[in-house]
């Protein structure tokens, strides 16, 4: 839709106009930073940064259902920049000029409804909200979105000169992260920091096409998040880990999308997220409490953390009761959910003060942290897919997550519940054919249970006299004949009349 076609009191907020408000905030001394740097932790006292939006009380000028009016609207307006996360651009980079903005198609996933006999066995309803979906196929592209446009922008403006951008991960960030930079062409180079032998063929080759360098570090992805770290505080290097307060941002964006997806009405409403770093965690708490400040939203939704037996630091946080939580890492073991497979979430600082905060404005329940175990992941992603949907481990283990919650009475019955399906399917296939193969190691503790296994038939029919090879395709009456008897034993084999 055209500019001039949007009623007059929105035409003139379509295209947001630019504010300089933002700084970084230390989450420790909370001593302030101007963007202009590339900062990370703070300088004075290494704690994480949280970025301050000093111009947020201006926001709330503006009325919820104006908000709502303008988001609704521009989702109607063909500007490539505000297509993806920066639909939101008030609140997620409102210091960005639309032409530093980095646009790959992100964000705006579907949510897709569960069918009755998947609501059934979970006991609520279900939308999967379908972050595979992304250009990258993880929900990192939100975040990668907004933290390459920042470094664009810093780039454009002549703050900073050719720079390498940096990341450790699991597979997804990394993916993200390269395809990013690549796009940005000779103004960032990218280097991805892998645990060797623990992220899946699908997502190796994904920095490797988009011409990153590509380094594979002994250990889980903790060792490799400790390189980048160090490589961040003595180097001068962007990280793109959601250390980086931009990347976080970016991810806010799934809270507004759901908002917008379920039109802003949230009450009875659990999200559902699998954890690792926690940085995703983290964007989606803030993100809803940066809704409910603006009165975008008049309710907060549940929000429901997952964590798989094998790596469950923030479970095990929670389990205790406030007062006697203290958090320790833990040594993470082989799991499906190989992407969360994280033993010392770096934005576990930031999340323990969120979910002080969610809990005060929506009540005790309104946060809780559950654990899965990798059967259940496993099982559930399979069911999953079994019911149209395109779930990795991770979202199977969301889906895990709600059934656990809903058993021990954390999630009420009726309640609707959207899931985080963070990757798409075909990223962790390799766990899919260790279970049809029944080849899982022994420590994952998966036995593949008979009615989800599926294998494909080989076709080799008796009756034909001849079967068609690479050198002879068959043609004429042995075509025929072969059609014929591989027609038969095709039937008999699916038991067709
Ligand atoms: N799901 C998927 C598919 C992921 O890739 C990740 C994290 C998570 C869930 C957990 O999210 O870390 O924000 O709590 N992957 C990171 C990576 C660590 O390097 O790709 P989180």
């Amino acid at each position: 839709m055209l500019l001039e076609q949007f009623p007059q009191e929105i035409r003139e907020r379509m295209i947001p106009k630019t504010r300089d408000d933002l700084t970084y905030r230390c989450l420790g001394c909370e001593a302030g930073y101007d963007l202009s740097r590339l900062l990370y932790t703070c300088p004075s006292c290494g704690s994480l940064l949280m970025l301050v939006d000093t111009g947020f009380d201006k926001l709330k000028e503006t009325p919820g259902k104006k908000w709502q009016r303008l988001f609704d609207s521009r989702r109607m307006l063909n500007v490539p920049a505000l297509k993806g996360v920066y639909l939101f651009h008030e609140l997620i980079g409102p210091h960005l000029p639309l032409e530093h903005i980095v646009y790959l198609g992100e964000g705006h996933t579907p949510v897709v409804r569960s069918n009755p006999a998947l609501r059934h066995w979970a006991g609520t309803d279900i939308y999967f909200k379908n972050d595979g979906q992304n250009p990258s196929a993880s929900f990192k592209d939100r975040g990668m979105a907004s933290a390459i446009s920042h470094l664009n922008h810093l780039i454009e403006t002549g703050r900073v000169k050719k720079v390498l951008a940096v990341c450790a991960s699991t597979g997804d960030t990394s993916a993200a992260a390269a395809l990013y930079a690549s796009y940005l062409g000779d103004k960032v180079a990218s280097a991805v920091l892998l645990p060797e032998g623990k992220v899946t063929p699908q997502q190796l080759s994904q920095p490797l096409g988009a011409g990153a360098k590509v380094l594979m570090i002994p250990g889980v992805f903790d060792h490799a998040m400790k390189v980048v770290e160090r490589l961040a505080q003595e180097y001068d290097v962007a990280l793109l880990n959601s250390k980086n307060p931009w990347r976080i941002k970016g991810q806010e964006s799934y809270s507004y999308e759901v908002a917008q997806q379920f039109d802003y009405a949230l009450e009875g409403m659990a999200v559902v997220v699998p954890v690792g770093n926690a940085g995703n965690i983290t964007a989606i708490l803030t993100g809803f409490l940066s809704l409910f400040d603006l009165g975008i939203i008049k309710a907060l939704p549940r929000v429901l953390a997952v964590q798989s037996h094998h790596a469950d630091p923030v479970f095990r946080y929670y389990s205790n009761p406030p007062g006697k939580r203290v958090f320790e890492p833990v040594r993470v073991r082989p799991s499906v959910a190989q992407a969360a497979m994280i033993g010392n979430p770096v934005s576990m600082p930031r999340v323990i003060r969120l979910v002080e905060k969610y809990e005060d404005l929506a009540g005790e329940g309104a946060f809780a942290a559950v654990q899965v175990t990798e059967q259940e992941i496993m099982d559930s992603m399979l069911l999953a897919d079994r019911s149209g949907h395109v779930a990795c481990t991770q979202g199977g283990e969301s889906l895990a997550g709600l059934k656990r919650a809903v058993d021990l009475g954390l999630v009420p019955a009726g309640e609707v519940a959207v899931l985080d399906s963070t990757a798409h399917h075909l990223k962790f296939v390799s766990f899919q054919e260790k279970y049809f193969e029944d080849s899982f190691e022994p420590e994952f503790e998966v036995v593949p249970k008979e009615e989800l296994m599926n294998r494909p038939v080989p076709v080799r029919s008796k009756r034909a006299k001849r079967l068609p090879t690479e050198e002879d395709h068959l043609s004429g009456p042995e075509l025929e004949d072969f059609v014929a008897a591989t027609a038969q034993e095709v039937a008999r084999i699916l038991g067709i009349a």
